[in-house]
């Protein structure tokens, strides 16, 4: 079976075209980062209109680099949500069109869904279920008991900023371009330990909820009392996502130690970061437990996540009608089992 996925619930139009047996056929990525770099952030309406002229080139374009036309498709899967209502409207739009047109069944997809299974979107070294998901991406932070395919407990999440928004954030404080997480990750490559301590917050508290924003405000608090040198930029940076890592880590150890599990997904755009993955294979891997990761092109928003995931509710006979909504806020854990 072979599915077209589209994600447009941001600021990234990722088209795809996955096969069952074959795997991932082409995709394609056209990023508005540029468009949103003046406003400092994305800007819903501009990120609409985007979509709007991107979508229809980028899906034909990935049609022919998979060498696949409207009759070898099975179904088109697109983002359902959660996510910028604009940017969602026109996905869903399209891929109704499209199946209304060339009669496919259609399939919303949940974005973080689409994250979470990203890893099985490689050749070998998937991992078994279940496993604990760490999710962190712009919009999300959170710790998931996955049992399987729909089957998730979310087990702790940010009260506030995201982990990669913190990033965002404490780079635009420091005058970096937007988005400003793999910036500030560069930044923090020239800097060294010892030099800073931010804290780590909530983890002298039992449970698994996580909190960001207090670490940009330490960081605004830092930046202003210290000089402007690029040393002390570096190191500030660099006790920034030390921090941010840190916290991670003690959460996704907590959860493992709280459920038994020996397996570990880390997937969101913030899953790209280098030091990230060092550390957890050090501290995770080191005790006999498995870390996995997407690779890092479907670390951040993409439409294959979208198409494997697509493929994996098709295949459970578990799609929509036309009629079906977006859902801008759409909590992970009522999604129906894969059964
Ligand atoms: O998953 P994603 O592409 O979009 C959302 O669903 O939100 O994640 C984007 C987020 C941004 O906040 C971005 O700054 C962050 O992921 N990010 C990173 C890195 N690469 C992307 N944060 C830290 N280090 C990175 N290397
Ligand atoms: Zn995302």
């Amino acid at each position: 079976m072979r599915i077209l996925g589209f994600e447009t619930s941001c600021d990234e139009t990722g088209i795809a075209v996955y096969d069952d047996e074959q795997g991932l056929l082409g995709h394609q990525l056209y990023s508005q980062v540029k468009l949103h770099a003046d406003y400092g952030g994305v800007v819903p309406e501009l990120a609409s209109r985007d979509h709007v002229r991107k979508i229809i080139p980028l899906i034909k374009a990935t049609l022919a680099e998979a060498q696949t036309s409207a009759a070898d498709l099975d179904a088109i899967a697109y983002t359902r949500g959660p996510g910028l209502i604009g940017a969602l409207l026109v996905g869903s739009s399209v891929a109704r069109s499209l199946a209304f047109a060339w009669d496919k069944p259609i399939v919303g997809v949940h974005h973080m869904e689409g994250h979470l299974l990203a890893p099985m979107l490689e050749k070998d070294n998937n991992p078994d279920y279940p496993f604990i998901a760490l999710l962190v991406s712009g919009g999300h932070s959170m710790i998931v008991d996955v049992k399987g395919i729909g089957e998730y407990t979310v087990l702790g999440e940010s009260v506030d900023d995201a982990a990669g928004e913190a990033f965002d954030k404490t780079a635009k404080l420091m005058g970096l371009d937007y988005p400003g997480g793999p910036l500030l990750a560069k930044l923090a490559e020239q800097g060294s330990a010892g030099h800073y301590q931010f804290p780590r917050p909530m983890t002298n508290k039992p449970g698994l909820n996580m909190s960001f924003s207090g670490l940009k405000t330490f960081a605004a608090n830092t930046i202003r009392a210290a000089d402007d040198s690029p040393e002390t930029r570096a190191n500030i940076a660099f006790a920034f996502q030390e921090a941010v890592v840190d916290t991670l880590l003690i959460k996704c150890k907590r959860a493992l130690q709280q459920t038994g599990y020996q397996r570990v997904v880390i997937a969101g755009g913030v899953s790209a970061n280098r030091f990230l993955r060092e550390k957890f294979e050090t501290h995770i891997g080191a005790s006999g437990e498995h870390v996995f990761y997407p690779s890092l092109a479907f670390c951040t928003d993409n439409g294959a996540m979208i198409a494997y995931a697509g493929m994996q509710r098709l295949k459970a006979g578990q799609f929509d009608s036309l009629d079906t909504k977006v859902q801008p806020r759409w909590p992970l854990d009522t999604l129906p089992a894969l059964k």
